[in-house]
């Protein structure tokens, strides 16, 4: 179902016994005025972004990023504590994005403040990678080394780089961006290939078969997270020991599935 979240939360005390048959095409007041609003270029592509993305599905508000009251369809009560994202106080401003995607992320918020970039953050170098830089406002996408982002980076790391704190220049700085770029290549594979050996797991149909594939997929899962953390630390060499190490757990439960298939 999409956008539960959002749903129950005002769906359920004002409409009660109803909340069920209503939960199909109900959404939360934010977006469905906003929706209805004459909307600039720029909104409309903001709640078109919203929308398409994981958290428009997963039923995350606009107000878990803008803060306000989503009990409400009165626009004065809904706005209560929402602040134009230029202002210092509002959770979307630039400077405090990463702690307000980090309530629900707060892995990948811990493992930024362990980069080499969170100082240059917290000196409020705007060109520094944050949060919004490689996922988009919304979190509508997740840019690759290899697109758009490679200028970003080629700010500090490229061979012009002039900027005054300029990280790794030159030919060393391309360097690390192309490794950077290959990790992120084979995370994107070893994901696709994770996704193949679970479906080969429900298949399964010995119990006790599939609970030990089931071990296999955890252990498989837990290096995917220390690949994902070691990745938004900028740590390569951590990145490319959880790869390895999710490569050969991947590698190991096709076999077993192989040999011993019973599907
Ligand atoms: C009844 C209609 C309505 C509801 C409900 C509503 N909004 Fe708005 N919102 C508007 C309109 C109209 C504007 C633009 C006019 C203005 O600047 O006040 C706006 C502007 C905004 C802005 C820009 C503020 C600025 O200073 O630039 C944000 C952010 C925002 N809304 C977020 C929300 C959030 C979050 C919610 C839910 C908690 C919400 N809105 C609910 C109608 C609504
Ligand atoms: C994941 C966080 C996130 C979510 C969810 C989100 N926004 Fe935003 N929104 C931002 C950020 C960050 C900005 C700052 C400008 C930019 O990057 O586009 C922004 C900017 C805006 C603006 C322009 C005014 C301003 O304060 O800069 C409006 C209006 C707005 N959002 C409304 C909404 C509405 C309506 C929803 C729900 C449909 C929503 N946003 C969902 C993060 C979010
Ligand atoms: C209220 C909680 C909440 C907040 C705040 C939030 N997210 Fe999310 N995010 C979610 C949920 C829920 C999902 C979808 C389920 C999942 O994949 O875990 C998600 C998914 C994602 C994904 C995966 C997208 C995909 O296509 O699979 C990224 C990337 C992401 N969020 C980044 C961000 C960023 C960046 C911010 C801040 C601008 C942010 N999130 C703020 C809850 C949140
Ligand atoms: C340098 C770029 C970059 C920055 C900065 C960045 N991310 Fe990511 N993020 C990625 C990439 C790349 C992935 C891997 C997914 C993919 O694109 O295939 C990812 C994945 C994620 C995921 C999905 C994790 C999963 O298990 O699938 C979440 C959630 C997320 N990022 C949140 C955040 C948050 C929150 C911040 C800020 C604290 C942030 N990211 C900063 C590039 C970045
Ligand atoms: C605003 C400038 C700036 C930008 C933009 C920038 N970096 Fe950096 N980066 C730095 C600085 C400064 C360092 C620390 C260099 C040092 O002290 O060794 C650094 C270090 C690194 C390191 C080494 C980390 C470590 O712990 O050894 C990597 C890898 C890296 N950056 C990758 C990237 C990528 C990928 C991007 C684009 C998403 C990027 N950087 C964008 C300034 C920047």
């Amino acid at each position: 179902m999409k956008r539960a979240g959002g749903i129950v939360r005002w769906a359920v005390p004002v409409l009660a016994v109803a909340a069920l048959a209503a939960a199909a095409s109900a959404q939360d007041p934010c977006i469905d005025c906003h929706a209805a609003q004459e909307l600039d270029e720029a909104a409309a592509v903001h709640l078109r972004q919203f929308r398409d993305s994981a958290h428009g599905a997963a039923g995350v508000s606009c107000a878990d990023c803008h803060g306000g009251n989503t009990s409400t369809f009165v626009e004065l009560r809904a706005h209560k504590g929402v602040l134009n994202s230029a202002h210092r106080d509002s959770p979307a401003n630039h400077w405090n994005l990463p702690r307000t995607c980090g309530r629900c992320h707060d892995a990948e918020f811990q493992a930024l403040q362990q980069s080499a970039h969170y100082p240059l953050l917290e000196r409020r170098v705007r060109a520094a990678p944050t949060c919004r830089t490689c996922h988009g406002s919304v979190a509508a996408q997740s840019l690759g080394v290899e697109g758009g982002l490679q200028g970003r980076c080629n700010r500090c790391h490229g061979p012009d780089a002039d900027h005054e704190v300029a990280g790794i220049p030159g030919e060393a700085g391309q360097e690390a961006l192309a490794r950077g770029g290959r990790n992120l290549a084979r995370l994107r594979s070893l994901g696709q290939q994770r996704a193949g050996v679970s479906r080969s797991v429900l298949r399964l149909r010995d119990p006790s078969k599939r609970h030990e594939a089931a071990d296999a997929l955890f252990a498989i899962n837990d290096s995917w997270d220390e690949a994902i953390e070691a990745g938004h630390a900028f740590h390569w060499s951590d990145w490319e020991r959880a790869l390895d190490a999710m490569a050969s757990a991947i590698g190991e439960l096709r076999s077993a599935l192989e040999a011993g298939g019973d599907h």
